[in-house]
């Protein structure tokens, strides 16, 4: 095959194949994370259960859309995204908690992760520009917007 063998979408098959990767590092990543909120929904205890443990359940609802759209932007580029939490856990930057009910430790961990994810987003964001991929730049986009305000959000509310 030439290196200019194309997709059905008109894009560079060797330009689009980091992408992909770069999509299932991000899957992984989303997948840990909303496994994390979960957790978070269930276990928060004291003073803020009522206003987390609601906030828990609008941003992991807000994940499984964001899965979705990951996994099936990988489909649409020609990919195959993996479903197997083996595999996530062995891609994924975002790190396991276990049974966090303090509400500070908590709020904590979900601002670092969305930065790591805002970071994530625009490498990944570079990357679909350079493989002249706008719709992966508009994926990438969607969720930047999405994290800088929650990190927003968070910050005020951890002051
Ligand atoms: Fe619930």
């Amino acid at each position: 095959m030439s290196t200019t063998e194309k997709n059905n979408l008109g894009l560079e098959v060797a330009a689009i194949q980091p992408v992909i990767v770069s999509l299932g590092e991000l899957l992984a990543n989303y997948q840990v994370f909303y496994t994390n909120l979960r957790g978070l929904h269930w276990n928060i205890q004291g003073d803020k259960f009522y206003e987390l443990h609601e906030l828990y359940e609008e941003y992991y609802n807000e994940m499984a859309e964001k899965i979705d759209e990951a996994a099936e932007r990988i489909v649409i580029l020609g990919g195959t995204p993996t479903n197997n939490f083996s595999d996530y856990l062995k891609l994924a930057t975002v790190k396991e908690i276990s049974s966090v009910s303090d509400w500070s430790k908590g709020v904590d961990n979900v601002f670092t992760t969305l930065q790591t994810l805002l970071a994530q987003l625009r490498a990944l964001h570079a990357q679909a520009i350079k493989a002249g991929d706008h719709g992966t730049v508009s994926l990438a986009n969607h969720g930047i917007k999405s994290f800088e305000k929650k990190i927003w959000m968070l910050s005020a509310y951890l002051k």
